[in-house]
């Protein structure tokens, strides 16, 4: 890729992880004369911007290697600033022709403003080999998630559509499949006979963090659940690919999640609530609805809980229970695979013979599992020992990651166009049961472990 344009080139999300991805990139010498150029509707100057490429490059250039200091010099001192409205006809065409091809358009906007961009653009202002890059979420229903499906369609092939999702870029989904795929002990058992739950839990101890104007709208359950484990679910429970190919892993992927659905039931398998005042750790954190920018009439969630069922033969009735919050009183992020109680205790251990666990930690990655062993000074007695270890961790950030795959011409680390309708497809009907108050919002204290009925301890 010759250059990357990044549109909402001002937003917040592009100083804070974008442009550091980029820079990591840069720095190792894996993204090799590419341009960095941005866009926004705000009248930025050439300063401003360049002080957002400093303030944006400084980790990577401290950590950076002979020559890489100098690369992100040089990207840099040639990096520019344009003020675009992207919305309006002919203005990204127009900035597009000025530019060295091939180019990668990050979308970092607003879905309902990408839609409208992309609407405006034709497949000839873009140079050949070009692709486009979308923020998430992609749509904020299924059917607006095929409606921007289409119109990308008629500007570059699907595989040169790449929509983001960070988590995607997380060392996890390496770690996950080589887990899964690369030891004779886990795959066999891993299915219905054996499992008997899995939870895919991503707890956050972090609040609103002035992100109303997005957050509000969203809610736990579109934020975390629809995109981001919803696909960890995914390489949790799809079948052996054959190569580490994009089409085999995507299909992979994709085929799990046309068989999943969260169970009618809604009161029953999903469970929502919204923090109320209180403190975590020295920080006090205000009531939710008193936060800046919230509306209170939306009832917007803050803490998330669905179970979905993989309705194939080796999930068959395993629960797996996706939970995410904020202002929760423990930072917890972690899938756990619990399996069944063994068929027959000898008769004679005295104990509890607790379920082997394992854990799969996100962030830094570690795996954990849980076992039950003969008890010290007393063999008869079942004690609980964990076999811990680190797993790799990726030297790039997350959209580093992501972005290596876009200026490098990958797409196995973006979410494929039937994947990002089927998570959608998948939630809709648990949030129209919410919006209808089918499901009661209930309330916990910030800092808390979540409402008190909800059993949200680490096992
Ligand atoms: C983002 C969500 O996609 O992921 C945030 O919008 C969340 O609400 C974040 O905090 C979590 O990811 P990470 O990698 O920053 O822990």
């Amino acid at each position: 890729m010759r250059t990357l344009l990044i549109l909402g080139a001002s937003g917040d999300l592009t100083g804070r992880l974008l442009l550091p991805g980029v820079a990591g990139l840069i720095a190792q010498g894996r993204a090799p004369g590419v341009a960095v150029v941005g866009a926004g509707s705000d009248d930025w100057t050439a300063q401003q911007w360049d002080e957002r490429l400093t303030a944006s490059f400084a980790k990577a250039r401290a950590a950076a290697r002979e020559g890489g200091a100098a690369a992100l010099d040089a990207v840099q001192a040639a990096s520019s600033y344009h003020r675009c409205d992207v919305t309006a006809p002919g203005a990204l065409a127009a900035l597009l022709a000025t530019l060295e091809g091939p180019v990668a358009v990050y979308f970092a906007l607003p879905p309902a403003v990408s839609q409208k961009a992309c609407e405006v653009l034709s497949a000839q202002d873009l140079p050949p080999g070009s692709r486009l890059v979308m923020e998430k979420p992609f749509g904020s229903s299924a059917a607006s998630a095929h409606a921007l499906n289409q119109t990308l369609a008629t500007l570059v092939p699907e595989d040169h559509i790449h929509r983001v999702d960070h988590f995607l870029g997380k060392s996890t989904v390496f770690n996950i499949l080589g887990l899964r795929f690369a030891n004779r002990l886990l795959e066999p058992l891993w299915n219905s006979d054996h499992i008997e739950k899995v939870e895919i839990v991503f707890d956050e101890d972090l609040a609103l963090e002035n992100r109303a104007r997005y957050y509000d709208r969203a809610g736990a359950a579109r934020d975390m659940i629809q995109s981001h484990l919803l696909q960890i679910m995914a390489i949790i429970a799809m079948e052996a690919p054959a190569t580490l190919g994009e089409r085999d892993v995507r299909d992979g992927i994709a085929t799990v999640l046309r068989a999943s659905a969260i169970p009618e039931d809604f009161a029953a398998s999903t469970r929502r609530a919204r923090y109320t005042a209180g403190s975590i750790g020295e920080r006090s954190v205000p009531d939710y609805t008193a936060e800046e920018g919230v509306d209170a009439s939306l009832g917007t969630e803050t803490l998330a809980e669905v179970e979905v069922r993989i309705g194939n033969w080796r999930w068959a009735n395993v629960p797996f229970v996706l939970r995410s919050g904020k202002a929760l009183g423990t930072s917890r992020k972690e899938a756990v695979i619990t399996y069944k109680a063994v068929p027959h205790l000898p008769v004679g251990f005295r104990g509890v013979d607790n379920p082997t666990r394992l854990h799969i930690g996100f962030g830094p990655d570690d795996l954990t599992l849980d076992l039950d062993v003969n008890g010290p000074g007393d063999l008869f007695t079942l004690n609980r020992v964990r076999l811990q270890t680190q797993l790799a961790s990726d030297p790039l950030l997350p959209y580093g990651e992501v972005l290596d795959g876009v200026l490098n011409g990958d797409p196995l680390l973006s979410v494929r166009d039937d994947t990002a309708e089927e998570c959608w497809r998948i939630i809709e009907p648990a949030l129209s049961a919410w919006a209808a108050d089918a499901v009661p919002l209930q309330e916990y204290p910030a800092g808390s472990p979540g409402p008190a009925d909800w059993d949200t301890s680490a096992r």
